[in-house]
């Protein structure tokens, strides 16, 4: 159990054991904000004697006499209205890395109530490019997904592919009357995207294209062969766009179903609303109306048009109903921007009325926008929207830029690899870093610089931690990790990064419950910083015996956790840059 775990114990089985009935409060022992006060506070007192008109700071005397943490820490304070403060006994702290040294503990923690976890990210559409706002729902859907994935949560994420819609009735017209092959083979999503730009163009201009597209539409609903095999063709050459930029960005997915395969679903569905009374017809469309609901009350939700169509919403509770069978999950994440809150607002109510005792809870995990230097969308200077390709590759060439002003003299091949780390993993971590439900700025200055909260610094801080081994070894010293060498840690630096270690599951617990990478990533910065203040106060290679060997220890723990946090961010590391 690491330190904190083990208070979090004793701090329960103390208050239980006054206050009997307070089995369903979480009682929680966070670090403390401000090392002054000691490693680890808790605040549950408060509440605890608040409900129950009890003195709060009685209370919180009769649980520091109650409460048996004598041997990891020194006596427990009380502040203010009742904190309780904790202060680690270095003997517990080196005992603990110890025993992760030893492998027989770690510093992330299965969870204790392994959960099943569905997760809809990336999800973009059929036919056009992947521009840069699916970027986030991509980089932040696989963090998330990493992160419940090494609680031993069990993860399924989903892309829900956009291939269904009216707009294939466009795109049908097109391909049949301007379709270029050899532009299609060069360049598929461009040609394509030439294809619907133009008919939509035209459909504004003349009602006979635009019936044209409704009648492709209909053939393409009613299984028409052409049609089908058409579309097909475009979603075979989509999926192939998407799978290159999903390897450069190391991006994988347990099941990939289209819009379109829920189809046999939609009616029924339709039908179920309205045998349980949850729709009505308006002006000859199925709507649900949200009366009762004051944000929800001006915007009812369609789920079959006048035409007999279903829609996007109709289409979610058909994948719902599908999730639900399948994997019987107990939480699924919708990883979208913004603008599909209201969306999902009606999509959770209308399921809620629809399937009431369904124990899934369901999230929307939602984001702000990248805004370009000028404060508005991130968009090319001509104005069109950026391709995630194109950003990606200018990515690599800075990140290349980068490696060589550091690194003169490497070979282009390695330039190239590290670029590449460097590249993807910047515009990775400038993403997650924020918080996710603001709009940030996309900088390439920002997110390149080896100062501050970014990746390249991070990567900097991990190949030092391998430089320093490198040199150990050149120099004949043995720089394998000796847990009992520990013993010898005593210096402020040292045990400031060694508590920070013990601390890397409270964020864990805290992003993942939030859906919040962010916290990682401050997390990692600050890890970074003390290991940089620990090079800067405790000589490593320039001390000797016990010392050094302890000193090589606490680096290989550190920076097995630096690369941890970074691989859950989706970052892949570099041994040198
Ligand atoms: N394809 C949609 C878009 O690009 C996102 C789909 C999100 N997932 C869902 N189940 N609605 O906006």
């Amino acid at each position: 159990m690491l330190p904190y775990q083990e208070i979090e114990k004793q701090l329960s089985a103390a208050v239980l054991s006054l206050v009997p009935d307070a089995t369903d409060e979480t009682i929680k022992v966070r670090p403390c904000p401000n090392p002054k006060f000691g490693d680890y506070q808790s605040n549950v007192i408060m509440p605890i004697a608040k409900k129950r008109s009890m003195n709060p700071r009685q209370l919180a005397t009769d649980v520091v006499a109650a409460i048996d943490v004598d041997s990891i820490c020194e006596p427990v304070e009380i502040a203010g209205p009742g904190f309780l403060n904790f202060r680690l006994k270095p003997a517990a702290l080196i005992q603990t890395l110890q025993a992760v040294a030893e492998d027989k503990l770690t510093f992330h923690c299965e969870s204790e109530n392994p959960q099943t976890i569905v997760i809809d990210f990336s999800s973009p559409n059929v036919a056009k490019p992947m521009h840069v706002g699916h970027i986030r729902s991509t980089i932040l859907g696989e963090s998330l997904k990493r992160v419940f994935r090494l609680q031993g949560h069990k993860v399924v994420g989903d892309n829900h592919i956009g291939d269904w819609g009216t707009q294939f009735g466009k795109l049908l017209v097109g391909w049949k009357t301007l379709l270029d092959r050899d532009a299609l083979k060069a360049d598929p999503i461009g040609e394509m995207e030439r294809l619907y730009k133009t008919i939509n163009d035209k459909c504004g201009e003349d009602e006979a294209t635009l019936t044209e597209a409704r009648q492709e539409l209909v053939k393409l609903q009613d299984g028409d062969d052409e049609n089908l095999s058409i579309w097909k063709e475009m979603i075979a050459l989509s999926q192939d766009q998407f799978d290159t930029i999903y390897g450069r960005l190391d991006i994988s997915f347990d099941e990939t179903l289209g819009e379109s395969f829920y189809n046999d679903r939609l009616k029924s569905v339709v039908e179920e609303l309205q045998s349980k009374g949850l729709v009505r017809e308006s002006q000859g469309a199925q709507v649900a109306f949200f009366d009762d609901i004051p944000e929800l009350k001006e915007h009812p939700a369609l789920v079959q048009k006048s035409d007999g169509a279903a829609n996007y919403t109709t289409t979610d509770l058909a994948t719902l109903d599908h999730r639900l069978e399948t994997w019987n999950p107990d939480r699924i994440i919708y990883v979208t921007d913004a603008r599909q809150q209201l969306h999902f607002r009606q999509l959770f109510t209308l399921f809620g009325r629809k399937t009431p005792d369904a124990k899934a809870r369901l999230e929307h995990v939602w984001f702000g926008a990248i805004l370009g230097d000028d404060g508005k969308p991130f968009k090319t200077r001509e104005g069109d929207t950026i391709k995630l390709a194109e950003l990606l590759d200018e990515a690599e060439e800075k990140g290349r830029d980068v490696c060589k002003a550091k690194n003169p003299d490497m070979s282009d091949a390695e330039v190239a690899e590290i670029g590449r780390v460097i590249g993807i993993g910047s515009v990775k971590y400038a993403d997650l870093m924020q918080n996710r439900q603001s709009d940030y700025k996309f900088s390439w200055d920002k997110m390149l610089s080896l100062q501050g909260n970014t990746a390249p610094y991070l990567l900097y801080a991990y190949t030092r931690t391998r430089a320093m081994f490198r040199k150990a070894e050149s120099q004949g010293i043995d720089a394998s990790s000796r847990p009992e060498s520990l013993k010898a840690l005593e210096h402020a630096q040292e045990l400031a990064l060694a508590k920070h270690l013990c601390n890397f599951n409270v964020i864990l617990d805290l992003a993942s419950e939030e859906c919040r990478p962010n916290y990682i990533c401050d997390y990692l910065f600050e890890l970074a910083g003390l290991i940089s203040q620990f090079y800067e106060n405790c000589p490593v290679l320039k001390s000797e015996g016990d010392q050094r060997a302890a000193r090589l220890t606490l680096t290989h723990l550190a920076s097995e956790v630096l690369k941890q946090g970074l691989t859950l961010l989706g970052l892949e590391t570099t041994e040198q840059m």
